[in-house]
């Protein structure tokens, strides 16, 4: 018998099914989302549109209280979120003993799948058991053990982890956190990373992360129903999450999630879930959308992707040179200016010769369009007079910080 075989035969026992609904399914749980610190007013809006109600326990974590497959609905909507976690009712640990007994008490078999390798962070704070180290051990040799009496070996996960290849093969994160002698304990559901929606098969240079990218959307005001143009697109995500947007195609529709592997996980019912969401859904978006590249293999690579994602006929692509593009030309009323200028490698001069022409350009062929630009450094804000800024707001990006301002153009 393979795992799956032995998995199977496991969770078609009543007992083990009977237990998996008093533990995992019948209950109520804290679901942790995982955003970066630097959007989580936008996540917060998009957890509220979806009819829940979430606080911010963390600065990068917002918290809702609900059943296991309401963080399928959130793991399968959200667009701006990392990660869903499901936690284990919080237990206190004053001591290393009553750690590893609480530890070793919990029924890790309904929680989890033991064939993915396991990942753990752990953070100590304020707490007679100090070592981080510890305390991740402990936790590894309790989902171990438990695993064993069921005649399973579980793997630790190592560095050497492919991320990029997470949706086909994924890791069982598990985070443990100790402060003041209170241990909580949350299990990542999503698997790969939420911005890995599963369309992106070509990145290009320098592409912005899907989530980030529909942060800005929303920082922008752009909910979809106004024209938009990408104006240097790339592999296309600005554009393809636009067209999603706009007709509200799911993000997470195109991938799996670890929680289907879990023992708990109801087919049935995530079936439904995404039948229901699919009835929102839009033929075509209401508004033009329009991605301009001058690089024509890269165009083609961003209309690849948007394919996948099953939007590239919604979207108007256009090969050429966004300074010689004038929106007024294609009859275009007034949208969102989106531009994510390749700033990558260029001396600073370079850099700020672009974004002066950018500026001219705006003040040309965009005045009244509401603009949401990409700035490498802070100092080049200042000198970009042909918009009337509202927000500046600084992301990580590529292990650099950009600054996105938005406004309206004069
Ligand atoms: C930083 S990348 C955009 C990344 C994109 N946001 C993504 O997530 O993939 C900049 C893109 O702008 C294109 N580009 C540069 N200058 C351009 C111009 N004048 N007109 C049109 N496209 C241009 C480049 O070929 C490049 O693909």
């Amino acid at each position: 018998m393979d795992i799956d075989e032995k998995l199977a035969e496991l969770y078609k026992s009543k007992a083990f099914s009977r237990r998996a609904k008093k533990h995992v399914r019948g209950r109520q749980h804290f679901l942790d989302i995982v955003v970066p610190p630097q959007w989580i007013d936008v996540c917060q809006g998009e957890v509220e549109a979806l009819g829940y109600g979430c606080e911010k326990v963390e600065y990068s974590i917002l918290r809702v209280t609900g059943r296991i497959w309401d963080g399928y609905i959130l793991a399968l909507n959200l667009r701006t979120a990392s990660r869903v976690g499901i936690t284990i009712p919080e237990f206190r640990a004053p001591s290393k003993v009553a750690l590893i007994k609480k530890l070793q008490s919990i029924p890790w078999e309904l929680w989890i799948n033991p064939k993915h390798p396991i990942w753990i962070y752990s953070n100590v704070e304020h707490s007679s058991v100090r070592h981080e180290g510890f305390v991740s051990d402990a936790l590894f040799d309790a989902v171990k053990r438990c695993f064993e009496k069921f005649g399973f070996s579980v793997k630790k996960s190592d560095s050497a982890f492919n991320e990029k290849r997470e949706i086909e093969y994924p890791r069982q994160r598990l985070w443990i956190n100790l402060k003041s002698n209170v241990c909580l304990i949350r299990i990542d559901m999503v698997g790969a990373h939420l911005h890995q929606r599963g369309y992106r098969k070509f990145p290009g240079k320098a592409p912005m992360l899907e989530t980030l990218v529909a942060a800005i959307a929303d920082l922008a005001g752009w909910q979809g129903n106004e024209p938009l143009v990408d104006g240097m697109t790339g592999s296309g995500t600005f554009a393809i999450e636009a067209a999603m947007k706009s007709r509200k195609i799911p993000p997470g529709i195109f991938r799996t999630f670890l929680f289907e592997t879990w023992p708990s996980f109801q087919k049935k019912r995530w079936d439904y879930i995404k039948k229901q969401t699919w009835k929102e859904v839009s033929d075509e978006p209401s508004v033009p959308l329009i991605a301009v590249e001058r690089n024509v293999d890269v165009l083609n690579m961003a209309k690849e992707n948007a394919s996948v994602a099953g939007v590239s006929e919604n979207i108007q692509w256009i090969h050429g040179d966004f300074f010689e593009f004038s929106p007024a030309d294609f009859g275009t009323p007034h949208g969102l200016l989106f531009l994510n200028p390749p700033y990558g490698k260029r001396i600073s001069t370079e850099v700020a010769k672009l974004y002066n022409r950018i500026d001219k350009h705006i003040r040309k062929a965009y005045s009244g369009w509401k603009v949401a630009i990409v700035f490498p450094q802070k100092n080049l804000i200042s000198k970009f007079t042909s918009v009337e800024i509202t927000k500046i707001r600084r992301f990580p990006h590529g292990g650099l910080w950009i600054y996105v301002v938005v406004g309206r153009a004069r």
